[in-house]
C-alpha cells in the first residue's frame, strides 16, 4: 500500500490528495501544544528540502477531541503518529489512542532530528507502548543510527508489529549572501532525493534481520522509486517531500509502480518486496578477462 510519511500531508486541508493514498498518517502528536521552531522552518537545496518544524501540533487532548473525529469523518484508514520526551509520554498517549475506533495503527515517531531527544531507547519506549495498547505499533526509526539493524531487532523484540524506515537526517544549508545558516536553528532534517539511498540501505539491512513489514520513504518521486524500496525489502511506500510539490503523487505513483511491476512480470507489490536480496545473494561477477 501507499502512504503519506507523517507530517508531510494534512488530510483536513487536503482531503483530495489523501483520498489517493491506501491510508493516512498524522502528523506526529505530542502530549502537551507545540509551536514549534521560530521562522526559517524550511530550506531547499540542491539535494532534497531541509526542515525544522519541531513537531507543531495541537498536543494529544485537543487532537483527541477536535481532529480526530474531523479526520475520522474523511473515512480514510488512519495511523496517528506519536511522539513525545519520555516511555511514559508516548505509553499515556497510545493508551489514550487505544479506545479510538477512527485509528487503525500507532506510528512511534522515535527519530525526529529537530527535537530532543526521549532518554530512553527506541526499545523502551516500544515496550512502554506495547504494554498501553492492542493497535499494531510501527517503529519509526533514525537513518543516523550507525546499526539501524540492531535497532530493529530490539523494537521487534519489544513488540513492535512493522518498522517505518527512515525519518529524515540532519542537515545544514548556508546562505550564499550571509554564510549564515539557513534555518532558524541551523540544523534540520534533510528529506527527498539525497535521503533514498540511505532509506534504501537502512530498508535492506533491517530487512536482513527482521521478518516484520517496513514502510519504506525517503526520496521516493516516482513509481522506479517506490519499487526500489520494496525490492530492498519494504512492504509498503510512504510519499513525504514530493506531495509539497506534486499534489497528484500518490495516484501518478501509484500507477507507475504498477507499470514498474509488469515490467518485471510481478502481479503485486508484495511479489517485489525483498527481492534485491536474492538477486544480491546469488549474483555471480563474470570472471576477469
Ligand atoms: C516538513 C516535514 C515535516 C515532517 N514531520 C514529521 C513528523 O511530524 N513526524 C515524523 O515522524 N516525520 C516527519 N517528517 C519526516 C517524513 O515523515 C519522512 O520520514 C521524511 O521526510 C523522508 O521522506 P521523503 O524524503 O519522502 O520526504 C517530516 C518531513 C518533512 C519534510
Amino acid at each position: 500500500m501507499i502512504l503519506n510519511a507523517s507530517g508531510c500531508l494534512d488530510a483536513l486541508t487536503a482531503p483530495d490528495v489523501a483520498a489517493q493514498l491506501d491510508c493516512f498518517v498524522t502528523k506526529t502528536v505530542t502530549p502537551l501544544p507545540r509551536g514549534g521552531n521560530p521562522p526559517t522552518r524550511i530550506a531547499e537545496t540542491a539535494v532534497g528540502m531541509l526542515n525544522s518544524i519541531g513537531l507543531a501540533n495541537p498536543g494529544i487532548d485537543r487532537f483527541l477531541a477536535a481532529n480526530l473525529p474531523e479526520l475520522g469523518a474523511l473515512g480514510l484508514r488512519l495511523w496517528v503518529s506519536v511522539g513525545g520526551f519520555s516511555a511514559e509520554e508516548y505509553a499515556r498517549s497510545c493508551a489514550l489512542l487505544d479506545g479510538r475506533d477512527e485509528v487503525e495503527a500507532l506510528e512511534l515517531n522515535l527519530s525526529c532530528p529537530n527535537v530532543e531527544e526521549a532518554a530512553e531507547s527506541a526499545a523502551q519506549i516500544v515496550a512502554a507502548c506495547r504494554a498501553a495498547t492492542t493497535k499494531p505499533l510501527w517503529a519509526k526509526l533514525s537513518p543516523a543510527n550507525w546499526d539501524i539493524a540492531a535497532s530493529a531487532r530490539a523494537v521487534e523484540a519489544a513488540g513492535a508489529d512493522g518498522l517505518s524506515l527512515v525519518n529524515t537526517i540532519r542537515g545544514l544549508a548556508l546562505d550564499p549572501h550571509t554564510n549564515r545558516p539557513r534555518l532558524h536553528t541551523a540544523t534540520g532534517g534533510l528529506s527527498g532525493p539525497a535521503l533514498k539511498p540511505i532509506a534504501l540501505a537502512a530498508v535492506f539491512q533491517c530487512r536482513r534481520v527482521s521478518a516484520l513489514p517496513i514502510v519504506g520513504m525517503g526520496g521516493v518521486w516516482n513509481g522506479r522509486d517506490a519499487f526500489e524500496l520494496l525490492a530492498a525489502g519494504a512492504t509498503h511506500v510512504a510519499l513525504g517531500t514530493v506531495l509539497f510539490g506534486d499534489p497528484g503523487a500518490p495516484a501518478r505513483i501509484a500507477h507507475e509502480l504498477r507499470v514498474e511491476l509488469a515490467r518485471f512480470g510481478l502481479a503485486a507489490s508484495q511479489d517485489a518486496s525483498g527481492i534485491a536480496h536474492d538477486h544480491a545473494l546469488s549474483f555471480q561477477p563474470p570472471p576477469a578477462s
